[in-house]
């Protein structure tokens, strides 16, 4: 099978050509002596807005963690904004960690939080003043729809609801890449659909988006970027892709 690389990875010094995220030959092989990633290269750029696809145990997920050196790479390097990942000391992995915003399949919304609270929580670290904070966090339900649910707890929520609070406390920070490993995967597709126009509008505020998932139908009709793996390598990567090419039957 040949690999259409949409752009190769380029070590630019001009920053505003250089990728915001660019792997260059990372593998990955767990303790356990599974191999989940080989031989990946790939370059994401400020605007992109990537569907990573592939069937469950692909590597998706083991690509998201090593990103935010979540897990080391085995081989092979992993640059965010210019910096090294897998050269960065511990000490600074908080700050490599700031400039995402993550979102997965579970909410992991605190339960004994208000919405308004939940969201709030993510501010902690950069501690702005409380009106500041209070700001931040309505506008940011606003962006997500739920600026009327500020003092509800999740339970009182629907799925999606709470996914869009997960969405909120990810982006109250405004990270420069925003990650979202399956966020539809407990939803029925017009829920799902609605979580995917709001990653879409924030790829369109300029943050870039990288979002695994094997929603089929979601990946079809967005019709943006597509990188495939498949037992831990790219298979295709492709602009305004398709979830499977022509002629295939699975990733
Ligand atoms: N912590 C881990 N330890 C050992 N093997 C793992 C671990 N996490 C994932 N794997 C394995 O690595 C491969 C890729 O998994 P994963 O990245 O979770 O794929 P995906 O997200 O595409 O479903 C699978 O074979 C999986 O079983
Ligand atoms: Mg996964």
């Amino acid at each position: 099978m040949s690999v259409a690389l949409a752009q190769r990875p380029a070590l630019a010094s001009d920053p505003a050509l250089r990728p915001v995220i660019s792997f260059h030959g990372v593998g990955k092989t767990y303790p356990s002596g599974t191999v989940a990633l080989r031989d990946i290269d790939l370059a994401i750029y400020q605007r992109d807005f990537v569907f990573l696809v592939g069937a469950s145990g692909a590597g998706k997920s083991t690509l998201v963690r090593l990103l935010i050196r979540d897990e080391p790479a085995s081989s092979g390097r992993i640059f965010v904004d210019g910096q090294e990942v897998t050269r960065m000391s511990r000490r600074r992995l908080p700050k490599l960690r700031r400039k995402f915003g993550i979102v997965f399949q579970d909410y992991k919304l605190l339960a004994t939080l208000t919405v308004g609270q939940n969201v709030a929580f993510a501010l902690q670290v950069t501690r702005p003043g409380q009106r500041h904070m209070r700001e931040k966090v309505e506008e940011t339900l606003w962006i997500v729809g739920l600026e009327d649910k500020i003092d509800k707890f999740p339970d009182e929520l629907s799925g999606g609801e709470q996914q869009r609070v997960a969405i909120a406390r990810a982006l109250v920070t405004r990270p420069r890449i925003f990650l979202a490993d399956e966020p539809t995967g407990n939803l029925d597709p017009d829920t799902s659909w609605g979580i995917v126009q709001l990653l879409l509008q924030i790829n369109h505020r300029g943050t870039t988006v990288l979002m695994a998932t094997h929603n089929r139908e979601v990946v079809d009709l967005v019709r943006r970027r597509v990188i495939a793996i498949e037992g831990g390598r790219v298979i295709r990567d492709e602009q305004e892709g398709q979830y499977l090419r022509e002629g295939e039957t699975t990733v």
